[in-house]
């Protein structure tokens, strides 16, 4: 039996070899690297970098600052995770039939390859070391898989592109963040949802984050397990865009959630009042629980948060009028409570701090406009790299990706001199293309006047943040949904209300009035080269990159001349590049007829139509009149379904 294993694991690792030789040979072709994510081995000796463009793993010896190893990828790497015992490194590959590498952290062998959904990433072990969970981004599900037999044994549903996860150390929970909303836009509350999974029976619950909050990024659990933090855009879509230098349009923000109650205890801004600190992606805490780090992708930023501060100022905050329960202990007062944090703060700086004083300001309601909450709170370092993305802390070091730039920040938490940062180069200094150059634009938020956003703020990945915003450039209180950016140079118009003859004339608009910068043409045109490279994601409704027969013969009714779909969805992108009229006039519109959009990638743009009123490709078909551009054509319930399975295969 054991020669038998050890036959098929040499097969394998033969197998793997072969595939690994093949690649590293493309990736030494690679222009850049693209550190995206990282973690950190068991000892604290080495650094395990995930490279998106480069496609491979790094290991790098943090005392010499050499990779000591690079193990090639079979597709984009986009999250790794080390097991508890610091044995084996699991690393997530993303593509429409994701590969999990199983890894021997010591020896750089690849033991095992899984298959799991579409876009893998966010991968999570069990503290036992027993299961591993990784989110299926595009499946909108979350595997989870059997170490001892490195089998997916089920799938248990998330809401909407979830893409990172973390588990309470007692292993009870994962909570998973979910990247965008999934809600019609066009109301008062619209906000995207964590979803919490019981490891025991793979039941889900969600909890709902203020309105306004898209973009979800990272999380983390506090090391004693009672608090998750989740990095995420706080987004004032309900109000005109202008006055971005009072954080109207888009904050940023990190919300905290009590993972044994299941709730959310606040969410507080990173913004300070004259100057944001956009993006918000990766989170992190010391192993002490003394500090939170969080990368700012948008402005190339740390912020280093005081934990045990900023937790006593949010239970501070008049609210909850019930018992409070924290971890195992019930806290009959609130000053009890509040005493405890008091205390904890005290052990952590070493001495004993009597005074404590309480914070009363305003509610925990009103905490997410109060642009001071973490005064005092919090440092906001510069990094030395550029588009910082995972963060891993060893001690009192924190180590940054920095993707843009193909180097590591490394940051000394417990200094507060500036010079404390560094920055280690991975390979050598990538020469920018056009290309690459008009990416780091489009996700630079320090092109924003006061760094309040990027582009990538609303356009994430240049698709969509699944909210309205009023942004004026047709007149006031008529709210559009956003735009993805892929083939919107291809598309003209621009706009839906088609107010931009060309994507490039909205590139240069968007910069002057949403981020309310003038940059030379050069730095436009980049943007341009940029959004015009973007490839279609296969749509997961695809099957072994196929039309499914149910698709098949949805393709048949949407080009049928009965339904006329393609009368207006015509040729290869689905657009006639035509205003049309069909009845979605709402009552606020200036206009009855709007640009036909593309329908390709439609699968991941929800909400539908200028003003997102419909969540489903469905319902926009049994209620809007692009379903029933004939009064005579009634569709069958299975004929709907067809077509929706067509549309989505797009
Ligand atoms: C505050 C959110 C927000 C930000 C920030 C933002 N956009 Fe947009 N963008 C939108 C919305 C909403 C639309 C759709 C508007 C409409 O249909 O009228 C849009 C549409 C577009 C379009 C037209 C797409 C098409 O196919 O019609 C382009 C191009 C574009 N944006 C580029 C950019 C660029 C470049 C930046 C950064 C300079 C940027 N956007 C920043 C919200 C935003
Ligand atoms: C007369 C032209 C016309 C016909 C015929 C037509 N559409 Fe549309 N379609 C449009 C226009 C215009 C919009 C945008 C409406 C808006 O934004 O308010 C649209 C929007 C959509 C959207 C939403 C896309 C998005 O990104 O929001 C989908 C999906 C869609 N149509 C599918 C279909 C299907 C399926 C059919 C056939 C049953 C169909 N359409 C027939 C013109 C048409």
């Amino acid at each position: 039996m054991r020669n038998q294993y050890i036959t098929i694991g040499f097969c394998l690792l033969a197998l793997c070899s072969m595939v690994v030789a093949s690649r590293v040979r493309a990736g030494q072709a690679a222009k850049y690297l693209g550190p995206c994510d990282l973690a950190a081995s068991k000892d604290g000796k080495m650094l395990y970098i995930a490279f998106a463009d480069a496609k491979q793993i790094a290991f790098v010896n943090i005392r010499s600052g050499k990779v000591t190893r690079s193990i090639a990828t079979p597709a984009k790497p986009t999250g790794l995770t080390l097991s508890p015992d610091g044995r084996s490194l699991y690393i997530t590959c993303a593509s429409a039939e994701s590969t999990i590498l199983v890894i021997d952290a010591a020896s750089g062998e690849v033991n095992a390859a899984i298959t799991t959904g579409h876009t893998a990433c966010g991968p999570v072990v069990t503290p036992d070391g027993k299961w591993l969970y990784v989110c299926n981004r595009f499946d909108n599900d979350v595997s989870v898989i059997d170490l001892k037999t490195n089998k997916e044994v089920t799938r248990v549903p998330a809401i909407r592109e979830p893409l990172a996860a973390a588990v309470t150390p007692d292993g009870k929970s994962l909570l998973v963040v979910n990247h965008l909303p999934a809600d019609r836009a066009d109301t008062s509350d619209v906000a995207a949802v964590v979803t919490i999974i019981d490891t025991q029976s793979n039941a889900t619950t969600t909890i709902r984050l203020p309105s306004g909050a898209s973009g979800l990024r990272g999380i983390c659990t506090s090391p004693d397990g009672k608090y998750a933090y989740v990095t995420h855009i706080l987004a004032r879509y309900e109000l005109p865009t202008k006055q971005v230098e009072y954080g109207w349009m888009n904050a940023n923000a990190l919300s905290v959630i009590e993972t044994r109650e299941k709730k959310l205890l606040g969410t507080v801004l990173l913004d300070e009042m004259y100057l944001g600190a956009a993006n918000p992606w990766a989170v992190a805490c010391t192993t002490n629980g003394k500090w939170i780090c969080v990368t700012h992708a948008g402005t190339n930023e740390l912020s280093v948060i005081d934990a045990t501060a900023l937790l006593e100022k949010l239970l501070a905050m008049p609210v909850n009028p019930e018992p409070y329960q924290v971890g195992e202990v019930l806290y009959d007062d609130r000053n009890e409570l509040l005493d405890y944090f008091r205390r904890l703060r005290a052990t952590l700086r070493g001495k004993p701090e009597e005074s404590g004083e309480l914070y009363t300001l305003g509610s925990a309601a009103g905490v997410s406009n109060d642009f001071s909450f973490l005064a005092g709170l919090r440092r906001r370092i510069k990094l030395k790299g550029k588009g910082p993305r995972g963060i891993a802390v060893i001690g009192s070091k924190a180590y940054v990706a920095e993707y843009f730039s193909d180097t590591l920040g490394v940051v000394e938490l417990e200094s507060k001199s500036p010079s404390r940062v560094s920055g280690l180069a991975l390979g050598p200094k990538p020469q920018l293309t056009n290309q690459r150059r008009g990416e780091m634009l489009f996700n630079n938020a320090e092109l924003c006047f006061q760094h309040w956003q990027s582009c990538a703020s609303c356009h994430p990945e240049a698709r969509v943040d699944g909210l309205n915003w009023d942004l004026i450039n047709d007149g006031i209180g008529n709210l559009k949904n956003t735009k993805s950016m892929l083939l919107a140079h291809k598309t003209p118009p621009a706009m839906s209300s088609g107010v931009r003859e060309s994507a490039e004339m909205a590139v240069r608009t968007g910069l002057k009035h949403i981020l309310f910068t003038d940059p030379p043409e050069e730095d436009a045109a980049t943007i341009d080269t940029y959004l015009k490279s973007l490839e279609p994601v296969p749509s997961p409704y695809l099957v072994n990159g196929q039309l499914s027969p149910v698709a098949k013969r949805g393709k048949k009714l949407f080009f049928s001349e009965k339904v006329g779909c393609s009368k207006c969805h015509a040729g290869p992108l689905y657009t006639d590049m035509q205003m049309h009229d069909v009845g979605s006039k709402s009552p606020c519109d200036r206009r009855r007829d709007f640009d036909t959009p593309t329908l390709i990638e439609v699968w991941r743009t929800a909400p539908y139509f200028h003003d997102g009123r419909y969540t489903t490709v469905k319902e926009l078909i049994i209620k809007s009149r692009c379903g029933k551009q004939r009064s005579n054509v009634e569709l069958s319930e299975q004929q709907i379904n067809d077509l929706v399975e067509f549309v989505l295969s797009q």
